[in-house]
């Protein structure tokens, strides 16, 4: 054999927890640091304001901590602390602050273990499951890194108090995960007969199912990208003035609007109040779809749902993107019944 081979495996384990409380429990904890959205209301982050900067450290809100300058701001300051690999690194916040939290404790010391509070429906629905980091290069969410945290708490209170337009951005992640996995949740969801916390834990327990069979995005959980493409050219074209959550609704109607579940797709997601027809142009949208993850050379990933609950996916020339979606919104008349 002229020649070696190294096959390694990585392993690792998420664990869930749902409850109240953990916050205060996790401070009184050593060897522990938090990061949070400074712009958190009181009543989350309140035991947190009592700890100096050895212990904890607010970012900004949203996207903007999604940098470069943000990462090199928190990993100076965790070297002047020096600390160490014992470290556990907690992030509380949406989104965007458990992205660029993951991805600092995926890098520093090669890997501290992390710990994750969702704050909003769609963190804890999709951002905080599945290990995927990130923060923002040229488009949003370019660099990054698989680092599932090894524990994600969900607080019942936060989820009770949480404000409407958080969970209509949140149950836009949860109808795409029902609407390609499975159709009985997805009638569950049109009948409107679970609770809240109930719904959380059948969104997440389908997002678990595909990220353990693939991690990575080689496969199946490249079916979690439904209505995605779409939506990720309509935040940019937008430059990001629309949230994700109200541009993967209007990525799913788009992508479904010729479907025979057209309209049942778009009632749901009325029926929780995701759905805003946000305005576009169909050829000026064109050059946005360049910035799609799922891309190679010329061609993407597009999900193709034949069925609620079955979804598949397709290797599609990039020109054909534009000619999966309509010139506008489907009216009532032109959706099938
Ligand atoms: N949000 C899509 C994924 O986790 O793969």
């Amino acid at each position: 054999m002229n020649g070696l081979h190294l096959n390694a495996q990585r392993h690792f384990e998420s664990e869930v927890v749902f409850g109240t409380r953990h916050l205060s429990a996790l401070i009184q904890r050593d060897a522990i640091f938090f990061l949070y959205d400074e712009s958190l209301p009181e009543a989350i982050i309140h035991p947190l304001l009592a700890l100096d900067e050895t212990k904890a450290l607010g970012l900004p809100a949203g996207e903007s901590a999604k940098t470069w300058a943000a990462v090199k701001r928190v990993m100076d300051h965790f070297e002047t602390l020096n600390l160490s690999k014992s470290t556990t690194l907690c992030a509380i916040g949406g989104g965007a602050l458990t992205d660029v939290a993951a991805f600092i404790g995926s890098m520093y010391l090669r890997g501290l273990k992390t710990i994750l509070i969702p704050t909003t429906l769609l963190a804890m629905v999709d951002a905080s499951i599945g290990g995927k980091t990130a923060i923002n290069g040229r488009y949003k969410n370019r660099i990054g890194s698989f680092y599932p945290a090894a524990q994600i708490l969900i607080d019942e209170t936060i989820l009770e108090k949480m404000p409407p337009h958080l969970v209509q951005e949140g149950m836009s992640e949860v109808i795409k995960i029902a609407a390609i996995q499975d159709e009985e949740f997805f009638i569950q969801l049109e009948d409107q007969t679970l609770s809240m916390m109930d719904i959380v834990k059948k969104a997440m327990q389908l997002k678990i199912e595909i990220v353990a069979k693939d991690l990575t995005d080689q496969h199946r959980r490249l079916l979690l990208n439904f209505g995605h493409t779409t939506a990720h050219a309509l935040e940019a074209y937008h430059d990001y003035a629309y949230s994700h959550g109200a541009c993967v609704a209007a990525g799913m109607v788009l992508e479904t609007a010729e479907k025979p579940f057209g309209r049942r797709l778009l009632n749901v997601l009325n029926t929780y109040g995701c759905f805003t027809p946000i305005p576009y142009d169909k050829e000026a949208l064109s050059p946005f779809f360049l910035g799609d993850k799922k891309r190679s050379h010329d061609h993407l990933h597009w999900i193709e749902i034949p069925r609620i609950g079955e979804a598949k996916v397709q290797q599609i020339p990039l020109a054909e993107c534009l000619k999966k979606i309509p010139q506008h919104y489907p009216t009532l008349e032109e959706q099938h019944a």
